[in-house]
């Protein structure tokens, strides 16, 4: 009750003051949210991981690979497992698709981007025109407040800033649809689906609520509105009714100040941001506070040239130029480089997902007791299918705080994907029978198991709770257990602690 008439009033102040960010007010104040700092960034080769180089990443190559642009086929291991193992659940966090900056630049054209949708435009999807239909259909579905008023589709002519585009769109009736196909064999969702047995959340920005249902689409074509409630999560932190926690906010507050001074320091980016604001007849200082790249990111991601203006008298006029803009990106990466060593972001990123974490480990739990030989079966199901709309500013913590450090920032409609297994039923016979015995037997239930994938690739022995498992051993997969004991004490030994409350209390010392 309490939160949410916070999550009213923060919405409000958000709303009035038209800073472009969720209703958190701890988010990175240096640069934009969700698109700003840190846009570290995309794949733009086959792997999540960087192949450790031998050269310098380029800041170019890597800025496409943000972008996802839509037109290649993609990867996607989701649903690969060892023979007769059962897929008990799956639980996915996107980010947002493509979208219109949050930011413009002073003095400069935005760039020209129709948001509405059409298949004559590029990208299209075959999807798009029936998705389309289906949305106008949307007021059948359980909408929690304040979604309801949220518009279901990208509508604007010019888009809005940070407003999803066509190509957002078509990103996510792809990601839906790719997890579509993975996961048909195994009878996730029967077609007579139960309302418990779908879960959509999603932020209250149009980008999040228009991402998942895109998302969804795709995964579940002409699903049944009745049957569906889409939930409101007010912070960008998924964290519920447990967002409260003191050390956190300290620990992203010294972060800031590493991520400031690493800035600062930089003079090559110094010289950057004044040439271009010489270009553009402006202060150094107003040119920063405008976040460009983010701008640029569109332009690039759009095939837009960059922004210029006419030549005037000292020295003003031109257009910025794409060594400007690898020279911010370069920063970034090495940002991003400073922040693994530093270690900080990390315990804050610990901090600000345990709440989604406990959520989804309480998830899989209860549906792997309900698996349980010998249960009977919860009337209406169990919640098989989760689906969090999000934004970079929680995805980029998920991998952090589940020790993918090396994992790229979060591209446009990115995905991270829990799925839980479970090994076949053998009996007490089988296993003697193993050990050259033979005999009776006495059923022994299957085991569980976690998987973790980012944007389709298996990352789960990448994880802090199953690097070092011996996977060549009987057991292909990574147990459940090891994930539940992570979540519920191991994640805090970062901060020298063994629970949530203790770590978020604890006085600064
Ligand atoms: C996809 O688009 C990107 C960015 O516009 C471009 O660099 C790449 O060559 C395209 N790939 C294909 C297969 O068309
Ligand atoms: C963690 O999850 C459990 C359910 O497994 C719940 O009882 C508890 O309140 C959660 N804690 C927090 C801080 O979210
Ligand atoms: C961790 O906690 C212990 C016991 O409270 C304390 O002695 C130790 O100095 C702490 N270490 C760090 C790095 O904070």
């Amino acid at each position: 009750m309490v939160s949410a008439v916070a999550a009213h009033l923060l919405f409000f102040i958000i709303s009035v003051n038209l800073i472009p960010t969720t209703p958190i007010v701890e988010e990175r104040p240096f640069q934009a949210i969700d698109g700003g700092l840190g846009l570290v960034l995309g794949k733009s080769r086959k792997r999540v991981f960087p192949v450790p180089h031998t050269q310098e990443p380029n800041p170019i190559s890597e800025a496409y690979g943000y972008c996802n642009t839509p037109n290649r086929t993609e990867q996607a291991w989701e649903g690969h497992s060892p023979a007769d193992y059962k897929l008990l659940s799956v639980q996915v966090m996107i980010r947002h698709g493509d979208r219109y900056p949050l930011y413009s630049i002073p003095k400069t054209k935005r760039p020209a981007i129709d948001c509405t949708l059409s298949t004559n435009r590029s990208p299209s999807h075959p999807l798009l025109n029936s998705f389309i239909s289906h949305m106008a259909q949307g007021g059948r579905g359980h909408w929690e407040s304040p979604l309801g008023s949220v518009p279901r589709l990208p509508n604007h002519n010019v888009c809005e800033m940070g407003e999803l585009t066509q190509t957002g769109v078509v990103q996510h009736l792809r990601n839906g649809q790719l997890l579509h196909q993975a996961y048909k064999r195994h009878n996730l969702l029967p077609s007579s689906w139960s309302p418990r047995q779908l879960w959509v959340e999603t932020t209250g920005k149009s980008r999040t609520l228009q991402s998942g249902l895109a998302f969804l689409y795709g995964f579940l074509p002409d699903f049944d509105w009745t049957k569906l409630t889409v939930r409101h999560q007010w912070s960008t932190l998924f964290c519920g009714s447990a967002c409260d926690c003191p050390a956190r906010n300290r620990y992203l507050e010294e972060e800031q100040r590493r991520q400031y001074r690493l800035r600062v320091a930089d003079t090559e980016l110094e010289r950057t941001y004044v040439d271009m604001a010489r270009t553009l007849g402006m202060l150094t200082r107003q040119l920063r506070a405008a976040n460009p790249i983010d701008s640029l990111l569109c332009h690039l991601c759009h095939g837009l040239s960059f922004p210029c203006i006419p030549m005037g008298d000292s020295g003003t006029g031109g257009c910025l130029t794409m060594s400007q803009f690898a020279v911010i990106r370069r920063q970034q990466l090495d940002d991003e480089v400073d922040r693994r060593r530093v270690g900080l972001y990390h315990k804050y990123a610990i901090l600000a997902m345990y709440p989604y974490l406990n959520r989804t480990a309480a998830k899989m739990e209860r549906v792997a007791k309900s698996s349980e030989a010998g249960r009977q079966p919860r009337a209406g199901g169990e919640e098989v299918f989760t689906l969090s709309s999000a934004h970079d500013v929680t995805m980029a913590p998920l991998l952090s705080a589940l020790g993918l450090e090396e994992a790229r920032f979060p591209r446009f409609a990115a995905r991270v994907v829990f799925e839980l297994w479970k090994s076949p039923t053998t009996t007490q016979g089988q296993l003697k029978k193993r050990a050259g015995k033979g005999d009776k037997s006495k059923a022994k239930d299957g085991e569980v198991f976690i998987r973790v994938l980012y944007n389709g690739e298996d990352v789960t022995f990448h994880t802090t709770f199953c690097r070092s498992h011996d996977r060549h051993a009987s057991q292909p997969l990574c147990p459940l257990k090891n994930f539940l004991s992570f979540v519920r004490r191991d994640m805090f030994s970062v901060v020298n602690a063994t629970s949530y409350q203790g770590a978020c209390y604890r006085r600064p010392g």
